[in-house]
């Protein structure tokens, strides 16, 4: 496939500051590690960095994101935003809801598992890793998008062929990278611009209706065991509240969900 390059995807970008500087490379480690660099040299709100592909692709909770060359999107968003702590979490919710948005545009059966993993028929197709970096004349924050876009099913580890799936597994057709990273990143700055303007109501009324979650019974995978419960509602900060059959209230901050029953499918 066709290496990506700023000139192949300004065409199908109708952004007004986001991705306005776009930096493509062959291969790099990881986006987010180049884009954090950037952050601390001073990089601008709205920088954007996409590779082929990564030798060290990151994803949540320590793992691994499989980024195989030529095949997928792999992209980085500095965002100079200056906000409290406490909110930073409402920014990777709208990642998640812009990019649903955009792979709804291929599949429209693509839904959001909290936090902001992007699942077809159950299975994994894209994720979002967002890093918070001090210095380079204030806060940033990078958020690090992954989408399985051409993959085949040899590309996924023995491991993630039950989790992971990608849209030309799904669709059956080739996805043009250019045109869905033009796409993404044209949602992501309405979705950023949105959250500035009017707050974070709009923005969790659009996630509620792309991720079918309130009322299921989950269980979360968290560092100190397992929770299961019943899905109340998204906070504000971003958690999930859940009641556990005692009655009581438990918020859910980090952690893998599994919906029982299964999901999206
Ligand atoms: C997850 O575990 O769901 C998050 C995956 C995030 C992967 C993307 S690919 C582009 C950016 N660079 C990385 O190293 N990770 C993110």
């Amino acid at each position: 496939m066709t290496p990506l390059s700023r000139e192949r995807i300004q065409p199908h970008l109708d952004t007004a500051w986001l991705g306005r500087d776009l930096h493509c490379f062959e291969v790099l480690d990881s986006t987010n590690l180049t884009a954090r660099e950037m952050a601390v040299a001073g990089a601008p709100d709205g920088v954007v960095v996409i590779a082929d592909a990564q030798r060290r692709g990151r994803g949540r909770l320590g793992r691994a994101w499989v980024s195989p060359a030529r095949t997928n999107l792999y992209l980085s968003v500095v965002l100079r935003c200056d906000v409290p702590v406490d909110r930073l979490a409402q920014i990777s919710l709208l990642a998640g809801v812009a990019t649903c948005e955009a792979v709804r545009a291929w599949c429209s059966t693509a839904v959001i598992k909290w936090p902001n993993d992007v699942l077809i028929d159950g299975r994994k197709v894209a994720g979002i890793l967002a890093e918070l970096e001090q210095g380079g004349g204030g806060r940033a924050v990078v958020l690090g998008i992954g989408v399985n876009l051409n993959s085949g099913a040899g590309d996924f580890p023995d491991e993630l062929r039950d989790k992971a799936t990608s849209l030309h597994l799904v669709t059956g057709d080739r996805v043009d990278r250019a045109h869905f990273a033009g796409l993404l990143l044209t949602r992501l700055e309405a979705r950023y611009d949105e959250w500035r303007r009017d707050g974070f109501a709009a923005i969790a009324a659009t996630w509620r209706a792309l991720a079918p979650l309130i009322g299921r019974r989950i269980q979360v995978q968290e560092p100190g065991g397992v929770v299961e419960g019943d899905v109340v509602d998204l906070d504000d900060d971003g958690a999930l509240r859940l009641r556990r059959d005692d009655g009581s209230l438990y918020r859910v901050i980090a952690g893998d969900v599994t919906v029982i029953d299964g999901y999206g499918r």
